[in-house]
C-alpha cells in the first residue's frame, strides 16, 4: 500500500535506505547528506478512509516528516499508492460560506492577472471551482480528477471533466484539442509524488502567456501556527518557496507572483510563468525567499514535533477528564485533521460519541482507525451534547455563528488547535 521515500522531490538530495549490513557496520544511515527525520506521529490510518461497518479498511502507514537541509522542503517518509487514496475520494470541496468566499476572491485575483478565457483545473473535485470561474467570464473550464465518484458528481453539476490522474501523458492528450490560458491546481501539488512528471505535464500545455496557478498550504503557516494535524498521508510535501525555486531551475518556468490566503489555516497561490513571458516577476517572490532564509530550518520542524506531542497529551487528558465527570462529548467536522487527532489521542467511542459532518459521503461510516460513527450535522442540535470538539477549526468563525443557538443553551465548543480553546 505504501513505499518508502528517501530523496527530496524538489532538489534530489538524499540517500537510499541503508541495508541491514551497512547499518550494522555504521554505514550511511546517518550520512550528513541525507534528509533529517523531524516529526513523528507514529503509525496512522489514511485520513479520508471513511468506511461503512462491513467494508475493509485500507490499512496503516508511518506518518513521519523528513526535512531537506539543502532546499528546505519537508516531506513524508512514505508514499501511499495514489490509486488507494484517490480513485474513490470522500473529501468533497466544502460548500461552506468561507470556501465560497475564497473561490470568489481567487477567481477575481486570477482574473486581474490575465485576460485568458480558457481554464484547465487539475483536481477539479465536484466542479464547484470550475463553476465559479465560469461565473467570472471564462468561456470554457475543463477539469481533470482521478476520483470516479467526484467526476460523476461534477458532470451532474454540468462540468466537463476528464477522469484521470494528471500526468505528462494525459496533458499531452488534452493539449491535442485544448490549450488553456490558465492552469489551476488547488491543494493538489503537495499530494503529488512525481513533481518532475507534473512539471513536464505543464510544459506540454503552456505557451509563453499561459498562467499556471498552484494553491498550496504554506509550510511557514504550518510551522508558525503549529498546525501539525495537517500532516497526513495525502500531504506528501510541505512547501516552501525556496524548495519550489529549486524544483523549477532549468524547467523553463519560474515563480512569477505569490498571494497569501487564510483558507485551510494558511495557503499561498503560486503564480508560475514561462521564461518566455515578458513581464518581470513580482517582488513578492524575492520577499518570501529572503524571509525563509531565517525562518525555515530543521529546528523549526523539531519544535513543531515537540509541540504536537504536548497538544496531543493536553487534548487526550482534557476529553478523558470530561468523560470521567460524566459529560457527553461529540466531535464536529470529520476532517482529515480529525483522523490525525483521534489516532494520536487513541480516541474511540469511549471518549467521543459521534462526529457530525455535512458531507453525505462520510455520514454513517466510521472515523478512520476508530469506531466513532460519523453522523449528519443536525445531530448536534438534536442531541445537545455538553462539549463539541471542533476538528474543522479552520472554519471557526463560521461554526460559532452557525451554532450560536445551542451555544446559548450551554453547549461548549472546543477548538484543539493551535492550543486548546473552549468557547
Ligand atoms: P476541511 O477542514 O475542509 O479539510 P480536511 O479534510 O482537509 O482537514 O474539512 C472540514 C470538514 O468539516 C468537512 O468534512 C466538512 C465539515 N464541516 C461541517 O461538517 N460543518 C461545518 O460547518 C464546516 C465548516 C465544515
Amino acid at each position: 500500500m505504501f513505499t518508502l521515500h528517501t530523496t527530496c522531490r524538489a532538489c534530489g538530495l538524499g540517500n537510499q535506505i541503508p541495508t541491514l549490513k551497512q547499518t550494522a557496520s555504521g554505514g550511511p544511515a546517518l550520512n550528513h547528506d541525507s534528509l533529517r527525520s523531524v516529526v513523528d506521529l507514529g503509525i496512522q490510518p489514511l485520513a479520508n478512509d471513511f468506511c461503512a461497518a462491513a467494508q475493509p479498511r485500507a490499512g496503516y502507514a508511518p506518518l513521519r516528516v523528513l526535512y531537506c537541509p539543502r532546499c528546505t522542503l519537508a516531506q513524508l517518509s512514505v508514499v501511499v499508492d495514489p490509486a488507494v487514496l484517490y480513485r474513490h475520494y470522500s473529501y468533497v470541496t466544502s460548500p461552506s460560506r468561507t470556501m465560497l468566499e475564497h473561490f470568489a476572491k481567487l477567481a477575481s485575483d486570477i482574473k486581474a492577472e490575465t485576460d485568458g478565457r480558457y481554464l484547465l483545473e487539475i483536481g477539479s473535485n465536484d466542479g464547484a471551482l470550475l463553476l465559479a470561474f465560469g461565473k467570472v467570464g471564462f468561456e470554457e473550464c475543463i477539469g481533470v480528477d482521478p476520483a470516479a465518484n467526484l467526476c460523476e458528481l461534477a458532470r451532474k453539476n454540468g462540468c466537463t471533466v476528464v477522469n484521470q490522474f494528471f500526468t505528462q501523458q494525459v496533458a499531452r492528450e488534452i493539449s491535442a484539442s485544448y490549450r488553456p490560458d490558465v492552469i489551476l491546481a488547488r491543494h493538489v501539488f503537495c499530494h503529488i509524488d512525481n513533481w518532475k512528471d507534473f512539471v513536464a505535464g505543464l510544459q506540454e500545455l503552456i505557451g509563453p502567456d499561459t498562467l499556471v496557478c498552484l494553491e498550496v498550504p504554506y509550510a511557514g503557516d504550518l510551522l508558525r501556527r503549529g498546525e501539525f494535524d495537517t500532516i497526513y498521508h495525502e500531504h506528501l510535501s510541505f512547501l516552501t518557496i525556496t524548495s519550489i525555486e529549486h524544483l523549477l531551475r532549468d524547467s523553463g518556468l519560474h515563480l512569477h507572483r505569490i498571494i497569501e490566503y487564510p483558507i485551510h489555516g494558511g495557503a499561498v497561490l503560486l503564480m508560475l510563468r514561462s521564461d518566455q513571458h515578458g513581464k518581470p516577476a513580482s517582488p513578492s517572490v524575492g520577499d518570501y525567499l529572503i524571509h525563509e532564509r531565517t525562518t525555515m530550518n530543521e529546528d523549526a520542524w523539531i519544535r513543531l514535533g515537540i509541540n504536537a506531542r504536548n497538544n496531543i497529551d493536553v487534548l487526550r487528558a482534557y476529553v478523558r477528564n470530561l468523560r470521567d465527570n460524566g459529560k457527553r462529548v461529540a466531535g464536529l467536522g470529520a476532517s482529515a485533521k480529525s483522523t490525525v487527532w483521534i489516532n494520536a489521542c487513541s480516541f474511540t467511542r469511549k471518549e467521543i460519541d459521534y462526529i457530525a459532518d455535512t458531507t453525505t459521503l462520510k455520514q454513517y461510516k466510521t472515523s478512520p482507525g476508530s469506531d466513532i460513527p460519523i453522523v449528519d450535522e443536525g445531530a448536534i442540535v438534536r442531541d445537545l451534547p455538553d462539549y463539541v470538539i471542533c476538528f474543522a477549526w479552520n472554519f471557526k468563525e463560521e461554526i460559532l455563528q452557525k451554532f450560536e443557538g445551542i451555544r446559548k443553551q450551554g453547549v461548549k465548543f472546543v477548538f484543539p488547535s493551535p492550543t486548546i480553546e473552549v468557547v
